[in-house]
């Protein structure tokens, strides 16, 4: 076993001379010293000598592998100086550079996923400007003049008319105005509001909903709603219709889900409640037909305006809102 191996150790050194490029240099260390190579298999055959032999025949075996591995690297190092000295040396052998491909942000992704749902239902996606006049963000929306949510701590002014939107339900007056019932539209959208910290940031998006027809009742609402939210987030998750006021809705109800984080136990997400609020909606406001000229005797419609990051925070497990913002891409690359 002992010729065997010097045998091998001649053949190898005068492959060794033989090798012309780094491809030839790689089938060399691979046939003699990779895992399954000719040096490799006559060291397994250790335990085939009488044990006396073995230690002297091991210290050999080592010695020729250690002298292999340094002349192959002596090799490998020629073969990179010869090819620095060439002028366009271009080593095939170095793995290709694949290129980072984008793809959709996880807030596009909700909205699209928000919108394939209720498009389904037979709702239609229609836009709305970011820039609004007061009229549709507040006033045909029955928000007095003195109601809080004008006050100038929410609301971004150009001027003393013009807002930047503080929700997308100007867009259920925009449809109205041009389109008789009946009407279902769902709109998403930028919304603005001074507001920022771990919940908030100064923009945020929304999704709006508006169906106008005869004979819709508070039933409808609730049987759309909660097909959306079943698709949306499965059907295991619990739902809580709770009510609420909104002056462009009555009556209102805010829905809940079952906290995704603790599952209703109480954690620091839903503030200990089990529960974690997701939408507002309600009958449109009799109110608000006077302003879009429909007949209030005749119709009857529900409204609904959903939060986008919420929803995707919940639906994805994230805590910091300002993580959709800052777009690092090692959070952009998970989704
Ligand atoms: N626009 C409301 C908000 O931003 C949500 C809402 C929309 C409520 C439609 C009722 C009906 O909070």
């Amino acid at each position: 076993m002992k010729e065997q191996l010097l045998e091998l150790e001649k053949k190898a050194l005068s492959d060794l001379k033989a090798i012309n490029d780094a491809t030839e240099l790689e089938q060399f260390r691979v046939a003699y010293l990779g895992k399954k190579g000719l040096i490799t298999s006559v060291m397994k055959r250790l335990g085939e000598l009488p044990p006396d032999e073995r230690p002297e025949f091991g210290k050999l075996a080592n010695q020729v592998k250690a002298n292999l591995s340094r002349l192959l690297e002596d090799v490998r190092e020629d073969l990179l100086s010869r090819a620095a000295g060439q002028k366009s040396f271009l080593d095939v052998t170095l793995p290709g550079r694949i290129p980072a491909y984008g793809h959709l942000h996880p807030l596009t992704l909700v909205i699209n996923e928000v919108c394939r749902i209720l498009s389904r239902m037979g709702f239609k996606v229609v836009k709305g400007p970011n820039v609004e006049l007061d009229y549709y963000n507040f006033e045909a929306l029955n928000i007095p003049r003195d109601h809080p949510a004008r006050d100038m701590q929410d609301t971004f002014y150009i001027s003393d008319n013009v807002v930047l939107r503080t929700h997308t339900s100007p867009i259920q007056i925009r449809v109205m105005e041009t389109q008789k019932p009946p009407v279902s539209i769902i709109a998403p959208g930028k919304v603005y509001r001074r507001d920022s910290d771990v919940s908030h940031t100064p923009m945020f998006h929304q999704v709006e909903g508006l169906l106008v027809d005869r004979h819709v009742t508070f039933g409808d609402l609730k049987g759309t709603l909660t097909g959306f939210l079943n698709e949306m987030f499965g059907r295991e998750t619990r739902l809580r219709f709770r009510p609420s006021f909104f002056p462009f809705t009555e009556p209102s109800a805010e829905v809940d889900i079952r906290c995704v984080i603790c599952g209703g136990k109480g954690c620091r997400t839903c503030s200990n409640t089990g529960w974690l609020e997701i939408l507002g909606s309600g009958m449109v406001d009799p109110a608000v037909y006077g302003f879009v000229d429909y007949d209030a005797e005749v119709y009857s419609g529900f409204a609904f305006g959903m939060g986008i990051e919420r929803l995707a925070m919940l639906k994805y497990g994230i805590d910091d809102i300002q993580l959709f913002y800052r777009n690092g891409m090692r959070f952009l690359r998970q989704f």
